[in-house]
């Protein structure tokens, strides 16, 4: 009898001490937009990280005009550092062949991203770099050997070079330009934003108008598209997607010639979106609020209030984060 009891616990056989109860659980401020979207991180190099050598050069040739067709031109005249990554000028560069005139996105977080250029055509920030260089919307040179020549006349770069690619016979190339070049934008993200404090748990973070702004942008749908890290840079969609939007560019058809491609961009992020206008591929709009109203029509056949568009753009605020001053601090140029 005694034998059947204890089997359902004796007093003498419980432990002394109840187990110590799981930890509770980091209070999530809002566990359903966890989920859908997910902090910037500090830096993104990849893994390895890049050596300092060659981070240094990548700045150096990022803040270099010497590098464009003009000479007047670096990354920086048009991913300007010290203005979130971008420029106020709608549209920047000769649209050349391509015939479409584009806005220069931000570089900050672009790394980030699942493609490059507004319509997706460079796959990685490598390709892109490659393209900068050439592009007449971008730096402009006349070929790839102008670039090489024009570095190898700058004296200080051979040595900054070899301290970059220390294995390299020749380290002077394309590839190595574009590789210092993604080097460096790899530290480019603004981490530390008011919305990745409140995603990582610290629920006052955000004043309850701004929740409310983020509930609103999640439940009219935006995140149907903007999701993830970046809230966006994640796939493709067809600007106009419920109604049609007026726009000469045609985005991945322009490439692809293809009619079921017509007016597809990538989807951008909407990180620090309040301090890169003006806005949309050809920069056409320059109040924010007015793209906010016009992507619930065109995008979600929705149409929101001016109060809605408010509380979606003070939830837009939010995600803006903190560059690194000492590393965007433009270099001393050899
Ligand atoms: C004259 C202005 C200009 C210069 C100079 C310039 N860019 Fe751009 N950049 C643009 C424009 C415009 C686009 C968008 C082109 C498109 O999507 O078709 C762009 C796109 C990009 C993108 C893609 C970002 C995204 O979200 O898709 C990156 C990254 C970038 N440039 C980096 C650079 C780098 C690195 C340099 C220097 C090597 C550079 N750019 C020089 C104007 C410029
Ligand atoms: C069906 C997909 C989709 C939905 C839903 C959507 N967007 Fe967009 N969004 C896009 C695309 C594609 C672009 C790029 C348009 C272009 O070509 O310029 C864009 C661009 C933007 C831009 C401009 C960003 C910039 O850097 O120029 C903002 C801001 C924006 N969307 C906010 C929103 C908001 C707010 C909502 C909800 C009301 C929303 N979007 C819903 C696909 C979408």
């Amino acid at each position: 009898m005694l034998t059947i009891l204890c089997l359902l616990g004796c007093p003498g056989t419980e432990p002394e001490t109840p187990p110590e109860p799981a930890p509770d659980p980091v209070p999530l401020a809002a566990p359903k937009h966890v989920v859908l979207f997910g902090a910037v991180p500090e830096e993104a190099y990849g893994d390895p990280p890049p050596s300092r050598a060659l981070v240094d050069l990548g700045r150096m040739l990022y803040f270099d005009a010497r590098l464009s067709g003009s000479g007047a031109l670096s990354c920086n005249s048009c991913h300007d550092l010290a203005r979130y990554g971008t420029t106020a000028a709608a549209t920047s560069g000769d649209p050349g062949e391509a015939g479409t005139a584009r806005n220069a996105p931000s570089t900050y977080n672009a790394i980030l991203q699942f493609k490059q250029y507004w319509d997706g055509r460079a796959d990685d920030l490598e390709a892109q770099a490659r393209s900068a260089l050439l592009s007449p919307q971008e730096l402009g040179m006349a070929s790839e050997s102008a670039v090489i020549e024009a570095i190898k006349a700058i004296e200080g770069y051979g040595p900054a070079f070899e301290a970059a690619f220390p294995d390299a016979r020749s380290p002077i190339t394309i590839g190595n330009i574009a590789r210092a070049l993604v080097a460096f934008q790899g530290g480019l993200t603004t981490p530390g934003s008011k919305l990745d404090r409140y995603l990582s748990g610290e629920g006052g973070a955000l004043s309850p108008e701004e929740i409310e702004g983020f509930d609103r942008f999640v439940s009219t749908g935006c995140v149907s598209c903007h999701s993830g890290a970046l809230i966006g840079g994640g796939m493709f969609q067809r600007l106009g997607s419920v109604y049609p939007y007026e726009t000469e560019d045609q985005g991945r058809a322009g490439q692809s010639k293809d009619p079921v491609e017509e007016k597809i961009f990538k989807v951008p992020s909407l990180r620090n979106v309040t301090k890169t206008g003006p806005w949309l591929h050809d920069g056409s709009l320059d109040s924010l609020e007015d793209v906010v109203g016009r992507m619930a029509h065109h995008q979600l056949g929705r149409e929101l209030t001016s109060e809605e568009i408010t509380s979606i753009v003070l939830f837009l605020e939010t995600t803006m984060g903190y560059p690194s001053s000492d590393y965007i601090e433009p270099p001393e140029l050899p």
